[in-house]
């Protein structure tokens, strides 16, 4: 197993539609391993493929980790994979819940989000499930399945919270942030910063 970089906001990649994946490898198998192994380092709770440079639709999760993970770093709890997701419908009601962003490090904001979601996806046997999901489940649901249409919180929030958050985006899009994870950036030549 690997740690990957997890690519930093500017890059590119994170505002690419991703691409379905076609079928199943070793390839693919080591990648979600690599992703679940990075998502733990960083204390994640879910991490999208786009976000460690593959623009496929797949992302992994990991509810069950104590206090939703952070602290907690490297101890899974119950490792999840979404191939291919699909929302199928959405509730009326919506709720705001405060989000972060392994590629958006030290920023978060609260978001409104529809409460329950109806959903199918594969798992990492190819095996079609399809779910109603409400709370936290739902919540990581939406925020990994709109990195595979290459959508970020940040275009969730109000204009007027998006322009306090400007100079900070910069310097997260320069590598100018503190994190203990590896972090890719794009600009202005890639690079990994520590
Ligand atoms: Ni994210």
């Amino acid at each position: 197993m690997a740690i990957l970089p997890i690519y930093a906001y500017g890059h590119p990649i994170l505002r690419a539609p991703a691409r379905p994946v076609e079928g199943d490898s070793p390839e693919l198998q080591q990648l979600i391993e690599d992703m679940l192994e990075t998502m733990y380092q960083a204390a994640g709770i879910g991490l999208a493929a786009p976000q460690v440079g593959h623009s496929l639709r797949l992302f992994v999760a990991d509810l069950a980790q104590p206090s939703g993970g952070e602290g907690h770093r490297g101890r899974p709890g119950k490792p999840e994979v979404f191939i291919n997701p699909e929302i199928l419908a959405v509730s009326d009601v919506e709720v705001e819940y405060e989000e972060g962003c392994l590629s958006i490090p030290e920023v978060r904001e609260r978001i409104w989000r529809p409460e329950v979601i109806r959903v199918r996806y594969q798992d990492r046997d190819f095996r079609w499930h399809e779910e109603e999901m409400g709370g936290l489940r739902a919540r990581v649901f939406q925020h990994e399945y709109d990195h595979l249409e290459g959508i970020l919180l940040i275009d969730r929030i109000s204009a007027f919270r998006r322009r306090l958050l400007r100079r900070k985006l910069e310097d997260i899009a320069q590598g100018r942030v503190q994190v203990d994870y590896l972090l890719a950036i794009a600009s202005p030549a890639p690079q990994v910063v520590r």
